[in-house]
């Protein structure tokens, strides 16, 4: 959600802005806008809308070295032009883009109207461009500086001036702001990927800090007092290619396919063969903490939320440690009780869900241990908790998770692994599990290899308005991903549902029109699996059934999709595969957005 991008140097900014802000669009937005300052002072374009249609309507005469962009999605007040950022002082000479939100922008919106200003826009960021321009201050980093002081929320920020033209004053508290090196140019952006392009020497700020970004270097400050904080620029080791789609017509395809890659990245020196267990140095636990773990919870929300209940069901069975997900979004409003010998897990792929974020304060200000999934490194998240387990996913760009949210799964089955390692699983069986994980990218890779098989029964699936996801024990937290993956992309109403609740309820609503996606491995239920599609038969339900060579499944119609088989307890990551191709397969089908889907953003960073 939201997006910032920023440059100085000798190029003319709009086009570097706006290129920029496209490669942010992924994140989900409703309206664009830039600014950028020249020999005539501060010009200014914003709409709602797409950042192609920002790029056709800007004024023929737009040229100027210095600019910043960004992509809004609205929270105070509705998508319009007016609401849109860059948001100006009166005279036209200030412009401010900021992501995050300012929890005392009603009492100023107030404060400056008595004082006589008038504000344009229904935002919360538009005070900040009045409250610079009325600062005494003689420079624009003491402007900054007073803004800030009056305002209480989150931000990262940047700001230009038309009296201070060689420069862009960024600042962050609570929300991502990234100064790049170019040569004898200077990006800023909230997100790597607006700028990876151009250059991948980087510095982060850190929440506090302000820095001038000019054309030939930034310095970086304490934003409550200006004094310096020294933070120099590094290379950070990315591929640029990963922000492409490259051949794939679309993110989502690219990251399904590099699902065999990025396991094995997120296993890669983690397996101890000898001792049948898992290293995992970013927990910072040791035997004696990982053996006073008393109980696990589980935070996230979407799919991150259902890979912890696959998680917790691992986490139970090996370790034998009682454990549960919840949505994080939930948690932090039933007041929970925080017990000092329970882990509390969170798990996120951007690091930035504001939900998940509040859930680990929530935990840690009531003096409990967090330790995060995370895959964005140096993320909100990761930095909120006490330790962790990055995922190793690379970026991930669509919208729906499917690599980051494999890389979830094979951080918690390396988890539980080391939890039950100091606890009763045995050598054998840590070696075992070893020996499964080992095999899963070529498994995977195998899954993927079958794409064409699946593509029409997933065209027959997007026929249907709504369709069931069952499956049973380890099966139902993949049939709630199958469901979420479907909805999602597709917008078919897609439900997920335990199988053995599936006579309590839903079967009344089974018929020829509404499919069963089933998921049936080859474990101690199957059997009871095989009698609930022969409900769904009876009923004429299409069926879709996903399963292990050699379950059988008698005289059921059904349209089987066999995935290979694993140590049972990491079987789910394997059902969870073709209800990702399903999901892609049909909503291509139906010709929509796949890596931007409706009313939906990579990142959830409000409330
Ligand atoms: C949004 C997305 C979901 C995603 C969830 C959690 O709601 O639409 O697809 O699963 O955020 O994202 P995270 O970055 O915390 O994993």
């Amino acid at each position: 959600m939201c997006g910032i991008v920023g440059y100085l140097g000798r190029q003319d900014a709009a086009p570097l802005v706006l290129e920029g802000l496209a490669r942010l669009e992924h994140r989900g937005y409703d309206s664009a806008g830039v600014a950028v300052l020249g020999r005539t002072g501060l010009k200014l374009a914003k709409q709602s809308g797409r950042v192609r249609d920002l790029a056709d309507s800007l004024p023929k005469r737009f040229a100027g070295t210095v600019g910043i962009g960004h992509t809004r999605w609205a929270t105070h007040g509705p998508a319009t032009d007016a609401n849109a950022h860059p948001h100006v002082d009166e005279a036209g000479k200030v412009a401010v883009v900021h992501n995050g939100i300012l929890d005392n922008s009603a009492a100023l919106r107030a404060a400056l109207t008595d004082a006589g200003v008038t504000l344009s826009s229904d935002t919360d960021t538009e005070v900040l461009a009045h409250l610079v321009a009325r600062s005494a201050s003689d420079t624009l980093e003491g402007k900054v500086r007073d803004a800030l002081a009056a305002v209480v929320g989150t931000y990262g920020l940047a700001v230009v001036h038309a009296d201070f033209p060689d420069r862009i004053v960024v600042a962050r508290n609570g929300s991502p702001l990234i100064i790049g090196v170019g040569d004898k140019e200077m990006f800023v952006a909230s997100d790597l990927a607006a700028i990876v392009r151009h250059t991948t020497t980087v510095a982060m700020l850190d929440d506090g800090e302000l820095a001038t970004v000019t054309a030939g270097g930034f310095t970086t400050m304490r934003h409550s007092d200006l004094s310096a904080t020294g933070k120099s620029a590094s290379e950070v080791d990315v591929d640029a290619s990963a922000y492409d789609a490259g051949d794939h017509e679309s993110f989502m395809h690219k990251e399904m396919l590099e699902q065999p890659v990025t396991a094995r990245a997120a296993l890669r020196g983690r397996l101890d063969e000898r001792f049948g267990t898992a290293h995992l140095g970013g927990l910072d636990m040791d035997a004696r903490d990982l053996r006073a773990v008393r109980r696990v919870k589980i935070l996230g929300c979407g799919s991150a939320y259902y890979v912890g209940q696959m998680g917790a069901a691992l986490i139970e069975e090996l370790a034998r440690i009682p454990a549960d997900a919840e949505a994080a979004s939930e948690f932090r409003y039933r007041d929970p009780v925080i017990e000092p010998d329970t882990l509390y897990v969170a798990v996120s792929q951007s690091g930035e869900t504001i939900d998940t974020l509040l859930a680990v304060q929530e935990v840690r200000r009531k003096g409990g241990r967090c330790v995060g999934l995370v895959n964005v490194v140096g993320s909100a998240i990761a930095r909120e908790c006490d330790g962790g387990i990055y995922l190793h996913a690379g970026p991930e760009v669509a919208v729906a998770s499917t690599k980051a949210l494999t890389n979830m799964f094979l951080g918690f089955a390396l988890l539980a692994l080391q939890l039950g390692r100091v606890r009763d699983l045995s050598i054998a069986d840590g070696k075992r599990l070893i020996a499964g994980l080992e095999r899963l990218p070529e498994q995977i890779a195998e899954v993927l290899a079958g794409e064409s098989d699946l593509v029409e029964v997933a065209q027959t699936l997007a026929g249907a308005e709504s369709l069931f996801f069952i499956g049973r024990v380890r099966g139902y937290p993949v049939a709630r991903e199958g469901a979420q993956k479907f909805k999602e992309i597709s917008y078919r109403h897609a439900e997920a549902y335990q199988t053995s609740e599936l006579k309590h309820g839903p079967l009344a609503l089974i018929s020829p029109d509404v499919p069963t996606v089933a998921l049936v491995p080859a474990d101690e239920l199957a059997e009871r699996n095989v009698a609930a599609l022969h409900e769904i038969s009876a009923r004429s339900g299409p069926l879709v059934v996903v399963t292990h060579e050699g379950v059988d499944l008698g005289e059921v119609d059904a349209r089987r999709i066999v995935v290979p088989r694993n140590e049972p307890e990491l079987d789910p990551i394997l059902l969870t595969i073709p209800l990702q191709l399903l999901a892609y397969h049909a909503a291509q089908h139906l010709g929509l957005d796949i890596d931007k889907p409706r009313n939906l953003a990579k990142s959830v960073t409000v409330e």
